[in-house]
């Protein structure tokens, strides 16, 4: 029989089916024959869950898009009408926002969960890369949608972020002209915004996603031991410490799925708003260009950037000046080849770059380059062993001081400034900083664990 793959042999619809479409093959490569590790705990619901938000936004955001116009002058009224008029447009619409802060709730323990178990290491660094990438649209996504509601702070959050683009020397205030479309956020913005964020940027983050997956199903699933299952089969072929995806983890999956919908339906008939988190008062006040809000804060995924962007201040600047040079000194000192030469040369040019710019465009370079940091994780671990389980001590405490740094910066940012939240805020940037530029130093040094030869596991 001609089929799509030798392996399967089906009849009737299905074999029909399967001689014209590798439909029976897919569904057994990548879920009832896709072998994952036995051992996966809690932090593993996570990739799963983001799915099915990403499912929740598209399906919510096509019946938004159904009532919604994107115009100045009716887009608050659009939502108002949403809210009040079209039949369960107000659940609709509160499955949209707290959506997408659930979606970075989500993706946020996710990434969390791949920086525990080393799931960034080889062979899995396209999997963390099209993650990192995925973030990134992610972070796009929610700004262009932040905009459409047309409030206050939809228009002075853009204005604000666009401003940004202003302090790049030289093309700065030509870009950011180009981005808005007009002097102004205005009406020629909100097109725009509106086109990214219901089809340019759902279509990339949709093919990311399918690469991610790709990618895993290539060289299979980490897990808390961050050993490689892959390496002991059993004489079928099939790894000893690995269980079908499906019916194993579809069905813990599930589980995951329904106990984060009650809490997602609990948020919504709720408190949707999460006192100020996910809908801020001031975006239900309709966007006026002549009145300044007296406090512009984003939405708390990204105030731990938000943080560190106000934490560049001139007097940072040049604490980031001198930690730029003693970078350059130890370069010099301590490098070996065409590092010896290079880097201090890179550290003198970017030094008297710093010098020449203010310290608003490099707030700005500072935040991106927090989120940039990610994609080098990979090769910035140098630590024997992939799992947090089996490292030092030490380790684990800079873990966890981290972590706390980006918490905090991620409450400092919801706050009004202050002398001493700035001074905090510039510690927790320094300490962000610190933990991935130190790497490639502290990361192979230390007591390792040795691994277990099979995953941990205990039948429940
Ligand atoms: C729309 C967003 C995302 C979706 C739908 C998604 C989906 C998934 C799924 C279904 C898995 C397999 C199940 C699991 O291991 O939990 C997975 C694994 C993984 N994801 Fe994501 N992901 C997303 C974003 C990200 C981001 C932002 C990162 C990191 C920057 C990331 C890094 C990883 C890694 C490293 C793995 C392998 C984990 C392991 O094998 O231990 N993902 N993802």
């Amino acid at each position: 029989m001609a089929t799509a793959d030798k392996e399967v042999e089906t009849s009737g619809l299905t074999g029909w089916i399967d001689r014209r479409f590798p439909m029976t093959s897919t569904w057994k490569k990548h879920v009832s024959e896709y072998y994952a590790p036995k051992n996966f705990n809690f932090w593993y619901f996570f990739g799963s869950l983001a799915l099915l938000v990403l499912v929740n936004q598209i399906v919510t955001g096509i019946f938004l898009t159904m009532n919604y116009k994107p115009d100045a002058t009716l887009a608050f009224a659009s939502v108002e009408y949403i809210m009040r008029e079209v039949p369960w447009g107000w659940l609709i619409r509160y499955m949209h926002s707290t959506g997408a802060s659930m979606f970075f709730v989500v993706v946020y323990l996710h990434m969390f969960r791949g920086l525990m178990y080393g799931s960034y290491r080889k062979p899995r660094e396209l999997v963390w890369i099209f993650g990192c990438a995925i973030f990134l649209c992610l972070m796009a996504e929610a700004f262009f949608g932040y905009l459409l509601p047309w409030g206050q702070m939809s228009f002075w959050g853009a204005q604000v972020i666009v401003n940004l683009f202003s302090a790049i020397p030289f093309i700065g205030p030509d870009l950011s002209l180009w981005i808005r479309g007009d002097y102004v956020v205005s009406d020629v913005t909100l097109n725009r915004f509106f086109a990214f964020h219901v089809i340019a940027i759902p279509l990339v983050l949709i093919g990311l996603v399918v690469a991610h997956l790709v990618a895993l199903h290539e060289v299979g699933s980490n897990n808390p031991d961050g050993i490689e299952i892959k390496a002991k089969k059993g004489p079928d072929g099939i790894p000893l410490d690995g269980i079908p995806f499906h019916p194993y983890y579809s069905v813990h999956d599930f589980m995951g799925v329904c106990v984060f919908l009650l809490i997602f339906a609990a948020i919504i008939f709720f408190a949707p708003e999460m006192g100020g988190y996910f809908l801020e008062a001031n975006n239900f006040v309709p966007a006026n260009p002549l009145q300044t809000p007296p406090e512009i804060a984003p939405v708390w995924y990204f105030t731990a950037f938000y943080a560190m962007l106000r934490a560049t201040t001139d007097p940072f600047k040049i604490v980031l000046m001198i930690v730029i040079a003693l970078l350059g000194l130890l370069a010099l000192v301590k490098g070996r080849g065409k590092w010896r030469l290079g880097l201090p040369v890179l550290a003198v040019l970017v030094l008297i770059f710093m010098a020449l710019t203010e310290s608003k465009f490099w707030g700005v370079v500072v935040m991106g380059t927090a989120v940039v940091s990610l994609f080098f994780l990979p090769w910035l671990d140098r630590s024997p062993v992939k799992s947090i389980r089996y490292r030092p001590l030490f380790h684990k405490v800079f873990y966890a001081i981290f972590i706390l740094a980006f918490l905090m910066l991620g409450f400092l940012g919801t706050r009004p400034p202050s002398p001493a939240a700035t001074l905090i805020a510039q510690i927790c940037a320094l300490i962000y900083f610190a933990f991935f530029l130190g790497m490639p130093f502290w990361t192979p040094r230390g007591k390792f664990r040795t691994p277990p030869e099979r995953v941990h596991y205990k039948p429940h």
